[in-house]
């Protein structure tokens, strides 16, 4: 173990800020005499109180501060006994919320530290002030218990800048994690941070939702950043724009139609209000499945055609599906003598077909409508699912996939099918084959709303994650949830997680929800988050022992979110109309 270890915590007489007088559930109040201490006390700074045994105390943090004055009768004058006279004096008293207990020997081990007060404290007990050497003992200790194979180094505490703050990697992940905090506070910083950490294992896996193509630095940081000394440590796909469909670049991303499932296809192109939407919905399915079926007996995979649903991912051609959704809509009936009569199905499609086309010209849904001839091959799949699932040796686990030329109408779509395809194929995995992998939700309040707000598009997303945030932990799938906008997040996936990174949060709403996510005792230390300088975060979860505000480490690649200052650049960078002209062209093109 390290040095740490053996320093032990020791307090004197100078550290002693006065004694308990009051404690209920969750709070103790202590009277403090000591009036030179009391400015250092301030709120947030942790103090020991001491416990049962001389060996054990336990440890707060200060939430709030109070002076009151009081009148009393002075010490009676020697001199003119005679005379009462009286005295203004001060009652100094500080509120603490018990976080952990600290014992100085426990069995056989020193300096232990673990998370909750093992008992009340007891009223008189003495309360000290952990600051100076026994404040590098106590954060050095906080970081101790994990392992070093588990360390995932986030910043630096700011209440000791000395020490690194630790988090545990493995608890960190496994039960989903939030980073919330308002535009400008550190998060897409906080995101590289980890990534660039998570690097260093060597078969880390995450795939990153890039909203705004933020985090293609991470792949290319000598494009990107001119910065030739860095390596890159992530690979980046980008869901293919319509400029990418004719000859698509190596790294763009299709995901052709046929991996839809049924209801995503539906949630798509049906509407639900039109009166022949159920007639709609059973021909489509049926097609479909008859399309699947087709291909499976044409590849010879006799043993998926057993079992395969409508839901399967098989391709098929699109435009088959079209004829055979015309010939419904157009076809005669026979009537009893013979004679033509209208069709069971005739004009009952005209619109779902019509609704269907338009998707299939539009451009902007060419990476689902217009795939590579390749893309709809049988095989196409499971090497396009082994390459985002990639993490073997010296090759990048970290992927990007930047879907900033995504309309955002479909962006639910794109978002719920992608992570369901890879969450349903680790489902099928051999459990001693998966390695586990982390899906990093940036800008989560898009694509992740808030059921009752949600369309029908984007309730299907919301499905697959909530899913995932429900039982992925047993398939080694998690979620890291980053949003600016904690109040239009949906609940179900926010109350999951298990841990918190909170940077600057002023929006009042935003604060409300992250305090009902929160122990109730946290509420005084969460009343500090509009404060928070950009970078600082709370850290709050079962990967922290304390619930501590940390500032948080640059990432060594920057993500290309610059905040741009207005001021400097409104002294030197005139406007182009060259560059506004290339704009509206490529508007128009809607591709770079
Ligand atoms: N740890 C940090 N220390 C100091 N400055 C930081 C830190 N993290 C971020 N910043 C600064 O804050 C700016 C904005 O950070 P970032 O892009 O991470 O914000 P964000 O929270 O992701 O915002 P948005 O919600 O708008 O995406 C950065 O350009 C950087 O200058
Ligand atoms: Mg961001």
């Amino acid at each position: 173990m390290n040095k740490q270890n053996n320093i032990a915590i020791t307090f004197s007489d100078a550290q002693k800020l006065g004694q308990v007088v009051s404690v209920d559930t969750s709070r103790v109040l202590v009277a403090v005499d000591n009036a030179e201490l009391l400015p250092r006390a301030a709120v947030g700074s942790l103090v020991a109180i001491q416990g049962t045994t001389a060996q054990e105390y336990l440890i707060g943090m200060t939430e709030r501060v109070t002076r009151q004055l009081r009148e009393q009768l002075a010490t009676l004058d020697p001199l003119s006994p005679t005379e009462l006279e009286s005295e203004v004096v001060p009652d100094d008293a500080i509120r603490v919320v018990l976080l952990g207990t600290y014992r100085t020997v426990e069995g056989k081990q020193r300096n232990r530290f673990k998370r909750g007060a093992d008992s009340f404290p007891q009223i008189d007990r003495e309360c000290f002030l952990i600051e100076g050497p026994n404040l590098q003992a106590f954060m050095g200790l906080l970081g101790e218990g994990i392992a070093e194979n588990e360390r995932l180094e986030i910043g630096r505490f700011v209440l000791d800048p000395d020490a690194v703050a630790i988090v545990n990697g493995d608890r960190f992940f496994q039960r989903h994690a939030s980073i919330l905090g308002s535009t400008g506070s550190g998060k897409s910083w906080c995101v590289s941070t980890i990534l660039e950490k998570s690097h260093s294992r060597e078969h880390a896996n995450l795939i990153v939702f890039d909203m705004h193509g933020e985090y293609a630095s991470l792949a290319d940081p000598k494009g990107k950043l001119n910065r030739s000394d860095l390596a890159p440590i992530a690979t980046q796909y980008r869901i293919a724009g319509p400029g990418d469909l004719d000859s698509p670049p190596e790294n763009a991303l299709f995901l052709p139609y046929w991996l839809l499932n049924r209801d995503e296809m539906l949630s798509m192109i049906l509407d639900r209000s039109d009166q022949n939407a159920p007639n709609q919905a059973s021909r489509f399915t049926r097609h479909v499945r008859q399309l699947k079926k087709d291909t499976l007996t044409k590849e010879s995979k006799s043993e998926v055609e057993k079992t395969f649903t409508v839901d399967s991912p098989i391709p098929y051609p699109i435009k088959k599906l079209l004829d055979k959704l015309k010939h419904d809509d157009t076809a005669k009936g026979t009537g009893a003598k013979g004679q033509p009569v209208k069709g069971d199905w005739e004009g009952k499609l005209t619109r779902f077909i019509a609704r269907l086309e338009s998707k299939l010209e539009d451009r902007r849904y060419g990476f689902m409508f217009m795939p590579p001839s390749k893309a709809q091959d049988y095989d196409w799949l499971a090497g396009q699912v082994a390459a985002l699932l990639d993490c073997q040796k010296n090759r990048h686990g970290i992927k990007i996939i930047d879907f900033s030329e995504v309309p955002s109408d479909v962006l639910p779509v794109v978002t719920g099918v992608l992570a369901r395809l890879l969450y349903d194929i680790q489902f099928w995995m051999k459990p001693e084959e998966r390695t586990p992998f982390v899906f990093v939700c940036d800008e989560a309040h898009l694509y992740l709303p808030v059921r009752q707000d949600s369309s029908t598009v984007e309730k299907q997303a919301l499905a697959t994650f909530e899913r995932i945030a429900k039982e992925g932990r047993k398939y080694g799938v998690s979620l890291l949830v980053v949003s600016q906008r904690p109040s239009d997040v949906s609940r179900t996936i926010l109350s999951q997680c298990n841990n918190f990174v909170i940077l600057r949060l002023t929006n009042d709403q935003d604060q409300n929800v992250v305090r009902r996510l929160m122990p109730d005792s946290m509420a005084g230390v969460l009343d500090g988050l509009p404060m928070l300088d950009t970078g600082e975060a709370l850290l709050l979860g079962d990967a922290v022992l304390l619930p501590t505000r940390v500032k948080l480490s640059l990432p060594s690649i920057e993500p290309l979110s610059q905040t741009r200052n207005f001021w400097q650049d409104w002294g030197n960078l005139s406007s182009s109309e060259q560059a506004i002209r290339t704009a509206v062209e490529t508007l128009r093109k809607q591709a770079r």
